[in-house]
């Protein structure tokens, strides 16, 4: 059984994909703790109405808040084997990624290598996207580095926009395919699916 950790800053839709396709049975996994940025969040009433352990993380000192160093102790005591970062709008600091090297994995809302880097989160990706006139994007999850959204690509799929009329509907459709893409990474992970092959993630 995989212990997974979530980090959330937000709605949580997807934090709730994979919760649902865990009480389906598709995943043998469970969601041992839900990490925040921000305490009043619908993704932590999600987690706190299904009796799911909540954990606020800051790299400055607040009060309610654990640091990076904490929540690494804790994750060790609990046994966690992956880190998703599902909607998560703060940078991991560095030793807290190494601490987890492999064991940390994003979605992101658009076909990296394309629409990533800082400030490229939630709607402005969208934007993004949207402004450029792109007639395709998709949704990526990846392995996190130290680096933003630069981590190796585990999965990736694209969605048809030519038709879209604007970044609020790109939103919707790439959301639909981000509830299928990260519980189906996640599946594989659980099962040992994921190799890596000359520099490129391979799932059996
Ligand atoms: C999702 O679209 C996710 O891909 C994006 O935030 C949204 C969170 O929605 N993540 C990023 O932009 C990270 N760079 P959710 O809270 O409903 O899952």
């Amino acid at each position: 059984m995989l212990n997974l950790a979530i980090f959330v800053s937000g709605r949580g839709s997807n934090l709730i994909s994979i919760f649902n396709a865990i009480k389906r049975k598709e995943i043998n996994a469970s969601v041992k703790a839900v990490v925040s940025n921000k305490i009043n969040c619908p993704a932590i009433k999600f987690a706190l109405k299904n009796q799911i352990k909540v954990f606020f993380v800051s790299e400055k000192e607040k009060k309610e808040f654990i640091n990076f160093e904490q929540l690494k102790n804790q994750f060790l005591s609990d046994k966690i084997d992956l880190i998703v970062l599902a909607g998560f709008m703060k940078k991991i600091p560095a030793e807290f990624v190494e601490q987890f090297d492999n064991k940390i994995i994003n979605i992101h809302p658009a076909l990296l290598p394309s629409f990533g880097g800082e400030g490229m989160f939630g709607m402005n990706v969208h934007k993004a996207v949207f402004n450029k006139s792109c007639k395709v994007s998709g949704a990526t999850v990846h392995f996190v580095n130290n680096k933003y959204d630069e981590g190796m690509i585990i999965f990736q799929k694209a969605v048809d926009i030519s038709g879209l009329s604007s970044p609020e509907e790109i939103a919707k459709k790439v959301l639909r395919i981000e509830h299928k893409i990260l519980p189906f990474v996640l599946k594989k992970f659980a099962e040992h699916k994921l190799r890596e092959v000359n520099n490129r993630i391979i799932i059996e």
